[in-house]
């Protein structure tokens, strides 16, 4: 990959607004710097939007909304049919401009637009099996007919961590279920969504369906559409405290809420686990996307037989990854996305060694330029630890011990998050047992990675409420109406 291929990547990424199929500047005029995390150089400048942009989108997506519950379901279906296949059509592209502005390898990216592409095809499928009821009332005086409707213009708000698949896990089911949107990508990454609103609309996507605003401000240009009564739906994929200012703000309007939240995922390996798949699992848990996703796991929690084995050899696998610039040849490990999140892991590591816990391998922040951490196990870790209650976004695994199967739960659910949990056992009994004992909306069972289009993920708790994903994914962008038919 040469500076020749970033550049003619970098200038093909539209920087404008894009609002009723057109790309305009920001109406004020202004601009937000992209950087990019491996070297904290710019990349592009992006439009700026205020708050009349944001509500020129969202008067675009209320225009566009009627015909586009209208049109056939087979249609709405094809239009995601072709956006998936234009999405791999143009994967290094894409993958290229993820890298850039967030951070991760290449391959890491490439594997995050096939997982974006992925949404297309699901919600491409599911458009045309949006189903109602018929049913005899029990007096059999009546029939009782029920049908799904979109929900309405929508608002996206997305985060900077997977650019393109957690907004693609928002725009599929959303197109498929007939409505219009606005979507606000993170001001950290918005190039690779940014392109590929542009590829959307080659797939055929008709013009305000799929409107985006940039912002330096997100309150600046959500606020404005969770207080228009046209709007009737919020989709958020971010931290917890926002989601409750988010949940509040759209109080007022009563509006439809889907929220996915922050987490605190516990890895368990049982001493009758395949230590082999249980290290294999953690590496993928933990170092996927930099450690850098809400379903990372956060803490492992390691039965007493196996705890010395399963370290040593963790912290085998995390030493050898090569950390570098994502865009650079063998690099496994990219740098964080800013110098904040680099700050906070530095953070929650010296307050964990401040407390008695050992390095075992990493523990440093490389001099920049560009925001690198190194893989990191911490072991020895006191009770009272912080990075065992805090998210840490990045590539650090504390590691503590249990004794029994009932410390291991007390411990993995002790926490206000209930995003997800890995567990590791050969025992069927166990798995089960466990499985159902976990305060989480998601288990992964003897595997480091839950995420699959064609399952509905989220959380319970802290974590948020709604699912994205699999047959469950399209009900958050659909009501239910009732139809009572009398027979008298
Ligand atoms: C997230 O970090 O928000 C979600 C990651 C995923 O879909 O795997």
């Amino acid at each position: 990959m040469t500076r020749d291929d970033w550049n003619k990547a970098l200038q093909a990424a539209p920087t404008g607004l894009y609002i009723d199929g057109e790309w305009r500047e920001a109406s004020g005029g202004g601009t937000i710097a992209v950087h990019d995390p491996g070297t904290g150089e710019p990349l592009r400048e992006v439009a700026d939007a205020t708050p009349a942009d944001a509500l020129a989108a969202l008067d675009a997506a209320e225009a566009a909304g009627p015909g586009w519950a209208a049109t056939p379901p087979r249609e709405r279906g094809e239009v995601l049919r072709r956006a998936y296949q234009a999405i791999h059509d143009h994967i290094d592209e894409l993958a290229l401009l993820c890298t850039l502005e967030m951070g991760k390898s290449l391959a890491e990216s490439k594997t995050e637009v096939a997982y974006a592409a992925e949404f297309y095809r699901w919600f491409a499928e599911e458009a045309v099996r949006i189903e109602g009821t018929f049913a005899r009332s029990p007096s059999n005086n009546d029939r009782l007919l029920t049908m799904r409707q979109p929900v309405g213009p929508c608002l996206l708000i997305t985060p900077w961590n997977f650019p393109l698949a957690m907004g693609s896990r928002k725009i599929g089911p959303a197109v498929a279920a007939g409505c219009t949107m606005v979507l606000k990508p993170a001001k950290l990454t918005p190039l690779s969504m940014l392109r590929l609103t542009e590829i959307m609309a080659d797939a055929g996507l008709p013009k305000g369906v799929l409107n985006v605003v940039t912002s330096r401000s997100a309150s600046a240009v959500t606020k404005p559409l969770m207080d228009d009564p046209r709007l009737r739906k919020v989709s958020f994929t971010g931290s917890t405290p926002v989601g409750r200012t988010l949940m509040e703000q759209g109080s007022r309007n009563l509006l439809r809420l889907s929220m996915e939240l922050g987490g605190n995922a516990p890895f368990l390996v049982f001493d009758d686990a395949d230590l082999d798949a249980a290290v294999a699992g953690a590496v993928v848990a933990k170092m996927r996307n930099n450690g850098e996703s809400c379903v990372a796991a956060n803490r492992f929690h390691v039965q007493e037989g196996v705890a010395e084995e399963f370290t040593r050899r963790l912290a085998e696998k995390l030493s050898a990854l090569k950390v570098g610039h994502g865009a650079e040849e063998g690099t496994q490990v990219g740098p964080l996305v800013d110098a904040d999140q680099r700050d906070k892991v530095v953070e929650l590591v010296t307050d964990a060694t401040d407390k008695g816990a050992k390095v075992v391998t990493g523990g440093d922040a490389p001099d920049g330029p560009g925001f690198f951490y190194r893989p990191t196990v911490l072991s020895g870790l006191s009770e009272d630890a912080r990075i065992l209650r805090e998210e840490v976004f990045g590539p650090v695994a504390p590691i503590t011990t249990f004794g029994t199967e009932a410390e291991a739960l007390e411990l993995a659910n002790g926490t206000e998050f209930g995003l997800v949990a890995y567990v590791y056992t050969r025992e069927l009994n166990r798995s089960l047992r466990v499985s159902e004992a976990l305060d989480t909306g998601m288990v992964g069972l003897n595997t480091g990675l839950v995420s699959n289009p064609a399952a509905p993920f989220g959380g319970i708790k802290a974590s948020g409420f709604g699912r994205e994903g699999g047959r469950d994914g399209i009900a958050e962008y659909l009501n239910t109406k009732y139809v009572a038919v009398s027979t008298g």
